[in-house]
């Protein structure tokens, strides 16, 4: 039993949906990406053993709060309603929603997609934004990519998700486009539980380290070619 909590106390466990390339996403058996990266880095500076769940996006943050898992690390924007849910580390990336439509498409803006069928990620950001969207329909998919194919086949009319996993996407599409205008910037972060200020605490100085020390950077830059 000691030795079970023991080997729990090495292990640091994140909760992600490798469905959002290049931050988390599958390489043949393998989660890859900045995350995981950052992941591993924060693990090292932590003297822990990373673990990594794989889930549908909507569970990291219950993963989390309830214990399953130490850290929520998705590509994951902090917002005010999941901060009621869980704490954030200090911010490591900023991003915006953008908006995908086929590259013939009259929608030139958020403002056209009024009365649209939107696809998202069920509970991202995203799925937020299009939610508040007047008259449009707004389709929940478990992946980004499911989204991005629906308006490929003309399913649906757009597609609301994070500017780095559309590029992705649309470059594994055929005929689409990232519209110019989107929507605001938002930042990631790292969620956790609640009532666990100490891991808070040690993941910030260790984000602290890998900033200062240019591996955040170096991580990022293998991934996103500017
Ligand atoms: N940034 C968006 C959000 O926090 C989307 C994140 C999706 N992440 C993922 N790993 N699928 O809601």
């Amino acid at each position: 039993e000691e030795e079970k909590k023991a080997e729990e106390d090495k292990t640091l466990v994140m909760a992600t949906n490798a469905e959002f390339p290049p931050y988390e996403y599958y390489e043949g058996e393998e989660v890859v990406g900045i995350d995981v990266d950052i992941a591993k880095a924060v693990a090292e500076e932590l003297g822990m053993e990373l673990k990594i769940e794989d889930m549908a996006f909507d569970s990291v943050i219950p993963a989390v709060s309830s214990g399953k898992a130490d850290i929520a690390l998705a590509g994951l924007t902090v917002t005010d309603e999941r901060k009621e849910n869980l704490n954030f580390t200090d911010t490591y990336a900023k991003a915006t929603q953008v908006i995908i439509v086929k590259e013939d498409s009259a929608i030139a803006g958020p403002d056209d997609l009024e009365g649209k069928k939107i696809g998202v990620q069920l509970g991202t950001t995203g799925d937020l934004y299009a939610s508040d969207i007047k008259d449009a329909e707004v389709e929940q998919y478990n992946k980004g990519f499911e989204a991005v194919q629906a308006t490929m086949q003309g399913k649906i009319d757009a597609v609301i998700i994070d500017s780095e996993p559309a590029k992705e996407f649309v470059a594994e599409a055929e005929g689409l486009k990232i519209l110019d205008e989107a929507f605001t910037e938002e930042e990631y972060a790292i969620g956790i539980a609640k009532d666990n200020d100490e891991l808070l605490e040690k993941v910030n100085k260790a984000l602290k380290t890998l900033k200062e020390s240019g591996k955040l950077d170096e991580i990022v830059a293998e991934y996103i070619k500017a």
